[in-house]
């Protein structure tokens, strides 16, 4: 069957369960991406299944944060050295992880037709299976990464209060607008001292993003204070709370169930072009 016709079919759904995707992005590297994905997975581990998958193609270092080394990775999957559940890693109660095992690049030269039925499985073994979704962007604004920032449900940008990194963040917004023309963000704040710090960034962002293009907004969810224990691997309870806070903000929206299919069928046309 044609690649076209394959992609329709597929965008039709199957009538799986829709469940939230969040991507965790921004430019800058270092600010936070993935301490911020592991608090937030953690926190929504208590209220269903979480899968969070590092796609840093720089990287890949969650497995490494969280404290667990997989025993296989996403490349045997895509490679047919192993099925879905071989390369998902149990961190914590109702909290699982698929990595690569390093820079994952050369993974978009696989046979597009073969990559779209891998993206369907994983689609379908998603929805089957979990109720939440976290994906851990790596720095800067590969197709990839605005392509999942462009088509997840929550595209969350994680910045710190210094300037190139709101620059970056506004990167991030600039292109993914201009390419996908996506509208709306959600920011959260990482190492700030106050909540004024973390409003300042916000506002700063949004003024920025909305004088490229009036359309465009940015909505603060929340923010993470500097914590000097984090340096030693300790989460301290506040942490956790603040975590709370920002699934709070950035769920309580009406969520819009899109067609994950849709979803996937993008991601699957990166394949095949280099
Ligand atoms: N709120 C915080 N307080 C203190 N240290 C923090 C805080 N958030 C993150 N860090 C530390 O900053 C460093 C970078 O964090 P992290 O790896 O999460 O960033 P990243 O944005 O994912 O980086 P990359 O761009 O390399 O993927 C880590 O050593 C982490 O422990
Ligand atoms: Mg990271």
């Amino acid at each position: 069957m044609e690649r076209e016709k394959q992609l329709a079919l597929f965008e039709k759904g199957v009538g799986y369960k829709k469940i939230p995707y969040i991507a965790i992005g921004g430019g800058k590297g270092g600010v936070g991406k993935t301490f911020v994905t592991y608090l937030l997975a953690k926190r929504l581990s208590q209220r269903g299944k979480v899968l969070v998958l590092d796609a840093d193609m720089g990287l890949p270092d969650f497995y490494i944060l969280s404290g667990v080394k997989p025993y296989r990775y996403l490349e045997d999957y895509f490679e047919g050295r192993a099925t879905l559940d071989e390369i998902t890693t149990e961190v914590d109660k109702n909290f699982y992880l698929i990595s690569p095992r390093s820079g994952n690049d050369y993974l978009l030269s696989l046979d597009p037709k073969r990559a779209q039925e891998l993206l369907n499985k994983l689609d379908e073994f998603i929805a089957g299976s979990y109720d939440y979704f976290l994906i851990d962007l790596g720095a800067g604004i590969h197709k990839i990464n605005q392509l999942i920032f462009a088509s997840v449900d929550y595209p969350v940008l994680v910045l710190n209060p210094n300037i190139m990194s709101i620059i970056d963040a506004y990167g991030v917004i600039k292109t993914v607008f201009q390419n996908y023309r996506r509208t709306y963000f959600y920011a959260v704040v990482n190492q700030v001292r106050d909540k004024g710090e973390y409003r300042k960034t916000v506002s700063v962002l949004d003024k920025s993003a909305k004088s490229f293009h009036k359309n465009i907004h940015v909505e603060g969810v929340g923010y993470i204070p500097y914590t000097p224990e984090v340096a030693q691997g300790e989460i301290p309870r506040k942490l956790y709370e603040r975590a709370d806070d920002i699934l709070t903000n950035l769920l309580k929206g009406e969520y819009k169930k899109e067609e994950k299919g849709g979803f996937w069928s993008k991601i699957a046309s990166l394949f095949g072009k280099k």
